[in-house]
């Protein structure tokens, strides 16, 4: 059994930041769950199908082999094959990811694979449903989150780094929406797990939320 480190938190909490300067101080395995409903999102949106058409929605999982693979420690997707990494961060694969990461089809999909990467490593896993679902017996468990003017600057920070034009004011309605729909699904929803540490990161520097995670795995 690997060493296990659950993170889930809502959108823009910085759970992929925190997670990969932990992986890379521990040792661990940075494991991104989100970039697998991502990585899904594309395949549904290259189909053309539409998030709130179901049946198409779990036709489309049937076909889809997503597989993960670590190249330079850095976490590839790859669709039916091809390498779809690069195109997993874009606000359309965002709003698609959580408008489909209800339906249970979708998740079960991922489920296994999720366990699995866990099972013989020691993994930092985050995501949504880590803590409560996918790790329910993770070593340490850690609840991110952070306002959502905090989430939605950083957001905004990060798309404009790689050029992408975006607006705050959008943003932060994006952000409320995904939040609404994570935390009111039925499957799975975005929830502390009992024996979680909540960690607030909205007036924390990323090293500060770096060292009080740290300070709780072995
Ligand atoms: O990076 P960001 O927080 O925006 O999102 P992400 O972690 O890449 O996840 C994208 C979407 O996938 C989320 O809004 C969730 O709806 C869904 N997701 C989920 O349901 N369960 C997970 N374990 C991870 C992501």
């Amino acid at each position: 059994m690997g060493y296990n480190v659950a993170i889930d938190g809502p959108a823009g909490a910085g759970k992929s930041t925190i997670a990969k300067l932990l992986a890379k101080e521990k040792g661990y395995i940075y494991v991104d769950t989100g970039a697998m409903y991502r990585g899904l999102a594309v395949h549904f949106l290259d189909q053309g199908i539409r998030a709130d058409d179901v049946p198409a929605v779990i036709r489309a999982v049937e076909d889809a082999r997503v597989e993960i693979k670590y190249e330079d420690g850095t976490q590839q997707v790859y669709l039916n094959g091809n390498n779809i990494t690069s195109r997993l961060r874009s606000e359309e694969a965002g709003r698609m990811a959580s408008a489909t990461a209800r339906i249970p089809e979708v998740r079960k999909k991922l489920l296994m694979l999720q366990k699995n990467l866990a099972k013989e490593q020691d993994v930092v896993m985050d995501g949504r449903d880590i803590g409560t679902c996918v790790l329910p017996d993770a070593d340490v468990k850690v609840f991110l989150t952070a306002s959502v003017e905090k989430r939605a600057k950083r957001r905004y920070d990060e798309l404009k780094e790689k050029g992408e034009s975006c607006d705050l004011e959008t943003i932060k309605e994006d952000i409320r929406k995904r939040d609404e729909q994570d935390m009111t699904r039925e499957t799975a929803p975005l929830k502390q797990a009992e024996d979680a540490h909540l960690v607030d990161s909205s007036d924390m520097t990323i090293e500060e939320v770096v060292r009080a995670i740290a300070a709780l795995c072995k």
